[in-house]
């Protein structure tokens, strides 16, 4: 018997019974095979490859610029380092917004090319048509509101939305829309915490807050924030686990001073 049938995999189902056990998902973005294998051995319920590989892998200011092929080779990486938890994988801008036959080939390449468990698409009402068409092709998609990224041109600042009512009831009745087209799960980013309290009371699909509060039915964070790679990057809603900047830098001037000081490889590392 293989290690992978001894492990019970994490499914859309299982995110649905645990908001009904009122039991809190945890999920945590990975663009690479290594640090997929550690957030799964870690127990994280859902591995993210999230188009913030834009951003902390490549180096680009927003998530636009990732395109679908490198979306997929990530989403490759994380598969084969994953054996339990759910792997989603972001569809970028341009790929799914205002074509449903575009969203759908897109979907199907992120799930038979990338081999991603379910695709997560930002926006409500606006990608209605792209939501149908690929939920109804039996691929599971997580919903995204609130700060979504891939629309940072038109909101001009990353701060937090749906402050004012219309925003918010329009952020309310777009959850309400996603759950009736059929979406598993919802990530809420960067919204007033008491609605993104209303909105989770207001559906019976989960939902995963980054900067939403503690009342939603989840957690996400990006990997690299939590680790404390990126010393630059401290929103309020960030709690770091570790300073791996630190560490990280550390190690390498002691590797270096060792070089140079001709102390490494010493003969116990030599052949
Ligand atoms: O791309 C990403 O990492 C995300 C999370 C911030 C939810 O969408």
């Amino acid at each position: 018997m293989s290690v992978h049938s001894e492990i019970k995999r994490v499914t859309t189902e299982t995110l649905r019974k645990m908001k009904f056990d009122k039991e809190k998902i945890t999920m945590l973005t990975a663009y690479d095979f290594t640090t997929a294998k550690m957030v799964d051995a870690g127990g994280v319920d859902a591995v993210l490859v999230g188009d913030s590989a834009a951003n902390v892998m490549a180096g680009h200011e927003t998530t636009l610029p990732i395109t679908l092929d490198q979306m997929i080779y990530h989403t490759q990486c994380v598969v084969r380092g994953v054996e339990r938890a759910l792997v989603v994988a972001d569809l970028p801008f341009g790929t799914y917004q205002s074509n449903p036959k575009k969203a759908l080939k897109s979907s199907v390449r992120m799930m038979k090319e990338g081999g991603a468990h379910a695709v997560k698409l930002e926006g409500g009402k606006e990608i209605s048509r792209s939501l149908e068409k690929i939920i109804n092709a039996g691929i599971p998609v997580m919903g995204h509101l609130g700060l979504t990224p891939q629309s940072i041109y038109q909101f001009g600042t990353y701060k937090v939305r749906a402050k004012e009512d219309e925003e918010a009831e329009k952020l309310i009745s777009d959850a309400k829309l996603l759950e009736e087209l059929g979406c598993f799960a919802l990530v809420l980013e960067k919204i007033p915490a008491n609605l993104a309290k209303k909105v989770s009371e207001s559906v019976a699909i989960p939902t995963i807050g980054i900067g939403a509060g503690q009342d939603c039915d989840g957690q996400v964070l990006v990997y690299h924030d939590m680790v404390g790679m990126n010393k630059g990057f401290s929103p309020k809603f960030l709690r770091r686990y570790l300073d791996l900047h630190t560490e990280i830098t550390g190690a390498v001037s002691q590797y270096v001073r060792d070089v140079k000081d001709a102390n490494f490889p010493n003969t116990n590392e030599s052949y």
